[in-house]
């Protein structure tokens, strides 16, 4: 028998359907409770609002799981490319022979920018933003991809998909190499896609890349962990987006500006800058954890906290060891990754951690393994972009696919003046 929930309002019962997800997850639907008794529910900040059904990401916040379509990160990351776990996001299923050679021709066909687009990169000041540069030149790729705006058409979709895949690493490249004022690196053939963005970004006339399997690795890993995580900001813009039917370029670009902030994406440049900063100033673990316990302060230990992990972030687990082994494999040492150790150390033995189950998330260790990789600090959330465009596309297509989706519209509680003339209205001179 399917489970209801009782709601009493105003002295009058109301009863209310219990959706169950395939994990068990427990959600008391109140689509219909307005209509039937004038009431909302109020959850600022969504920390309790499922806003849809999907069936692309679980994670368990508790138990500290997270599963691409069912699979576990931890095998995905063993076992497949950021491309492979790409497809099994955005179609559901890993690629077969005949399905990753088509895609990955794809991705290699639709790699280049159109050469006005490219002009476009002389418009923006050396110093811009990288975000805000990627975020503008994706929904760019609006103008010049018209014909994609429709994508009822499985194989549109698969050009739109391969087109923003490709085409997101060519533009971060070029960015980087335009605020240097370097030439731009083409992209080569015959290389994966994570080779093809390293050569794009490093190399150079004068100084050829040498390609190391090993850094291939490590960026490659740091796209698949960061491929889907659920309905997060930047994913939440998407989907928003999308459910006014907006083309998909538009509704990436969105999620591109909402990823930018250092709330959500931009962590992993907070917590290298975070630090930096200790580094210089010679700070014991001590003072920084004091610091971080005094609400004056306004301080967080950046790459600590998940609004949804209240234990390990697996991502975080992973990325740690690829993090040890790449910096191993390139000779250096980090003073910076001993800082972060030591840290993580002090915090989990610390009670105002422990009470509010702060552990590592993802962000913590990424932007060490970025450092060792040579990517300068600015670029850092850009990265994280191109990792997390296979959950935008996926969640996109899944508003778009659904019979029953609505246009994205929440409602609120208004606390503003009553009524008055237009006349009170006017500030006083
Ligand atoms: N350092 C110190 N204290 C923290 C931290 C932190 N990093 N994170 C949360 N807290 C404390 C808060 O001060 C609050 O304490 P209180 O109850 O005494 O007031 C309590 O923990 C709950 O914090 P909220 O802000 O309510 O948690 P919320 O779920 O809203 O925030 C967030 C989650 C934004 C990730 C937060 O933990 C944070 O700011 N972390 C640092 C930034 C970061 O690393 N972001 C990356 C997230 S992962 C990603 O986007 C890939």
């Amino acid at each position: 028998m399917s489970q209801t929930a009782k709601i009493i309002l105003d002295g009058k019962e109301y009863e209310l359907p219990v959706i169950v997800g395939t994990e068990n997850e427990k959600a008391v639907d109140i689509s219909q409770l307005r209509s039937q008794s004038g009431y909302i529910t109020y959850d600022d900040g969504y920390g309790n609002t499922g806003s849809c059904k999907s069936d692309i990401t679980f994670i368990d916040g508790e138990k500290g799981i997270l599963r691409y379509r069912g699979v576990d990160i931890a095998e995905i990351a063993e076992k497949s490319s950021f491309l492979e776990a790409a497809y099994l996001i955005i179609w559901g299923h890993l690629p077969n022979k005949a399905e990753r050679q088509e895609f990955d021709d794809l991705i290699q066909q639709h790699e280049m920018l159109h050469e006005n687009m490219k002009h476009q990169f002389q418009g923006f000041p050396p110093q811009a933003a990288p975000m805000a540069v990627l975020s503008a030149m994706i929904n760019s790729m609006s103008c010049f991809h018209s014909h994609l705006y429709d994508l009822d058409e499985p194989h549109k979709f698969l050009e739109a998909t391969a087109k923003l895949l490709a085409k997101v690493r060519t533009i971060a490249a070029f960015s980087y190499k335009h605020s240097i004022g370097e030439p731009i690196s083409y992209p080569a053939p015959g290389l994966s896609y994570t080779e093809n963005f390293l050569h794009m970004m490093f190399d150079a006339p004068n100084h050829p890349y040498t390609l190391d399997p090993e850094v291939v690795r490590a960026m490659d890993l740091m796209f698949l962990l960061h491929a889907d995580h659920e309905q997060n900001c930047s994913t939440s813009t998407v989907r928003m987006v999308g459910s006014s039917q907006a083309n998909l370029f538009t509704s990436v670009a969105a999620g591109v500006s909402g990823l930018w902030g250092r709330l959500h994406g931009g962590a992993n440049q907070a917590v290298l800058e975070m630090l930096e900063g200790i580094h210089k100033r010679g700070d014991s673990i001590e003072t920084v954890i004091a610091k971080v316990k005094d609400k004056d302060s306004k301080f967080r230990l950046m790459g600590f906290g998940h609004r949804v992990y209240k234990n390990f972030d697996p991502r975080a687990k992973i990325i740690k060891k690829a993090c040890d082994d790449v910096l191993k494999k390139l000779g250096r040492k980090d003073p910076l990754l001993d800082i972060a150790k030591e840290l993580e150390q002090a915090a989990l033995a610390d009670d105002y951690f422990v009470e509010r189950k702060l552990y590592p998330n993802v962000d913590f260790y990424s932007g060490i393994v970025m450092r060792a990789i040579g990517i300068p600090l600015n670029m850092f959330t850009v990265m994280f972009a191109i990792g997390r465009m296979p959950g935008w596309i996926a969640n996109w297509k899944e508003v778009h696919d659904s019979p029953s989706q609505r246009i994205y519209r929440p409602r609120q509680v208004y606390v503003g003046p009553v009524q008055r003339s237009y006349e009170d209205a006017r500030k006083q001179d």
